[in-house]
């Protein structure tokens, strides 16, 4: 008997007895307590009333397979293989395997934790249980691994535009692919290559957008999630942003592949926190002044000595305060 079985049944914030849960599941009153325990030791809030019952506390924002592809329109709802798991290693690497044993076309992944979730640079990407999106997409890109270049920057964008459509104003770029918002880093982007298949690049494309999370001793860099920016007020559905993402993603990468970078550059641009600012980048040590992206995505520093541009996807910059 699962865990989120139980937690959809009391989403509805109504007090439900141990008889009506148990007749529910066609199981005893006892596992009904003993699936109650394990979901309370997972930091689920469920309160047991006396003689009455068992509560949650709180609300919970559960992924829903059915709920997320019903939002999603049914262009891409016929071409998407989509997944969606309580706990995994970690998304991207289920899309890997997922191709490796043969599966094929686009494939989504979206797992409410994880637990070996990978940032960039070999670090660990925290994925608290219910609190985020993990969410990975396996692309094919035409034009072998050259036409890779740009594309974190792209999904970049595709992000930045899904989040300002759901209402988060105020969404910067920083190179090459975190989404901050009021200087904070409110999502990452890890994109891996699996190979090349006759021209084609095979990508999984990860992304971690913090939605709910409101502390997280773990995560050692200045962050912020849309429970923090978005406005108390605000009620975010992970299934509904989940949607959103997912449909500007392939949106994007659809332009992406029959126009190039061109489409982006501005887009890019208009959201780069780095754009004027003092920085140096993290190998070189090359310092200047952000002056944005070619055309082909790569960043550009003015330094004394002229225009240094920064290529590697792996160099990361740092503002001068
Ligand atoms: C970064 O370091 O900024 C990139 C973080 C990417 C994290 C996401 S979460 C979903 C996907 N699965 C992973 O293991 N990593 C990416």
């Amino acid at each position: 008997m699962k865990i989120k079985a139980l937690i959809s049944l009391l989403a509805d914030g109504m007090i439900h007895s141990g008889a009506s849960l148990a007749a529910e599941f066609g199981v005893s009153r006892t596992a009904i307590w003993k699936l109650v325990n394990r979901a309370a030791e997972k930091g689920y809030r469920i309160e047991t009333i006396r003689g009455k019952g068992y509560r949650l506390t709180e609300s919970v924002d559960l992924l829903d397979y059915d709920a997320l592809l019903a939002t999603i329109p049914a262009v891409y709802r016929d071409r998407i293989q989509l997944q969606v798991m309580d706990t995994v290693d970690s998304t991207n690497a289920e899309v890997i395997r997922r191709r490796s044993s043969g599966q094929s076309g686009i494939l989504i992944c979206l797992a409410d934790t994880q637990t070996a979730g990978r940032g960039r640079r070999g670090r660990v990407w925290q994925s608290p249980a219910g609190d985020n999106l993990y969410l990975s997409l396996g692309l094919t890109l035409r034009g072998g691994f050259s036409a890779i270049e740009g594309l974190s920057l792209v999904i970049g964008v595709a992000l930045a535009e899904a989040l300002e459509a759901l209402g988060v104003g105020d969404i910067g770029l920083k190179w090459p692919n975190d989404l901050q918002s009021q200087g904070k880093k409110l999502a990452g982007i890890l994109i891996e290559l699996q190979g090349e298949l006759e021209g084609a690049a095979q990508v999984v494309a990860g992304v971690g957008l913090n939605v709910h999370m409101i502390q997280a001793p773990a995560v050692d860099q200045a962050w912020t999630s849309l429970a923090l920016v978005g406005g108390s007020a605000q009620k975010w559905k992970r299934n509904e942003i989940a949607a959103t993402l997912i449909v500007s993603v392939l949106d994007a990468v659809e332009s992406f592949s029959e126009q190039g970078f061109s489409a982006f550059r501005e887009r890019w641009q208009q959201r780069d926190v780095f754009l004027g600012q003092p920085l140096t980048t993290s190998q070189r040590e090359i310092q200047g002044v952000g002056r944005g992206i070619d055309e082909s995505g790569h960043y550009r520093v003015e330094t004394p000595d002229g225009i240094e541009v920064v290529r590697a996807g792996e160099i990361s910059l740092r503002m001068d305060l």
